[in-house]
């Protein structure tokens, strides 16, 4: 657990007013009920996520990985922002200079408040034609639970729609690359709640480092990025924010 001296030089930090950056993955959604992917709860029907989020899965059988989203989004549905939503929401609602980069596709971060999230792997609430067709915009918003049909079908050619989320061996929307590479330019870098497994998102604390920040990384296990990182906070997101909260208050 993160002693009180270790919280003590993170309020010292932010004591200088630093352009912050926050990177959350699945861990800061899990007091809400959320399962993360590798935790104990990752499985469905026991298949493993990396077998159904990819381009290949859904061509081979569209409606099993729609009923797995399907099933995510009745599941998060049901869900409400926890603490750690909560303190980061107001952290960003405080500070000008604070950039949220989230891994999560929940929403959550969105629904405590938090604006202008960089969302690194799109949103469970979004969909998109899986033909792209001329007359389908890029992605809009679907927030139907359940879906009227599986797979749900696209409006303007009939063809199947894809769920508006980044799989294994897709790309990351460049524009979204090119927001997340300017947050890293700043003075203080938190990492909240990711095993750290998952790259370019991963990435991103290295190239903090890289550009002089102070790195800190809060969960109660340890990552591979953990040895590197200046500040470890071993503990839950929601506990170690909810004890940084009356600091934070006087300082942003
Ligand atoms: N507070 C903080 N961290 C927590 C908590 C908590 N309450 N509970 C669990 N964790 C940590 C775990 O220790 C683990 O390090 O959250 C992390 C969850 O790791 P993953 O399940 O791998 O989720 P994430 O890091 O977000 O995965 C990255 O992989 O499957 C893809 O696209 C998917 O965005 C996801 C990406």
């Amino acid at each position: 657990m993160s002693t009180d001296l270790d919280l003590a030089r993170l309020v010292e930090r932010l004591g200088t007013r630093p352009r912050t950056t926050v990177l959350t993955g699945a861990g800061v959604s899990a007091a809400s009920g959320v399962p993360t992917f590798r935790g104990e709860h990752g499985l469905w029907k026991s298949h493993h996520p990396a077998e159904l989020a990819t381009p290949e899965a859904f061509e081979r059988d569209p409606a099993l990985v729609w009923e797995w989203y399907d099933w995510r989004r009745q599941q998060i549905a049901a869900c409400t922002p926890n603490r750690a939503h909560a303190v980061l929401a107001e952290w960003n609602r405080r500070d000008p200079t604070f950039t949220l980069v989230t891994q999560n596709v929940d929403g959550l971060h969105e629904l405590a408040g938090t604006t202008d999230v960089v969302r690194f792997h799109g949103s469970i609430w979004e969909v998109r034609c899986w033909r792209a067709c001329a007359a389908s915009p890029s992605r809009w918003r679907d927030d139907s639970v359940p879906l009227p049909s599986i797979p749900p079908t696209c409006p303007h050619c009939d063809g199947p729609l894809r769920p508006g989320v980044v799989w294994f061996g897709e790309g990351i929307d460049p524009a979204v690359i090119a927001r997340s590479e300017l947050a890293t330019r700043c003075e203080l870098f938190l990492t909240i709640g990711t095993s750290s497994l998952v790259y370019p998102a991963a990435g991103l604390v290295q190239q903090a480092r890289r550009h002089g920040a102070f790195t800190v990384e809060i969960n109660p296990e340890a990552t591979p990025l953990s040895s590197g990182i200046d500040l470890v906070l071993r503990g839950k997101a929601e506990d170690v924010l909810d004890t940084l909260w009356p600091q934070l208050m006087q300082i942003t």
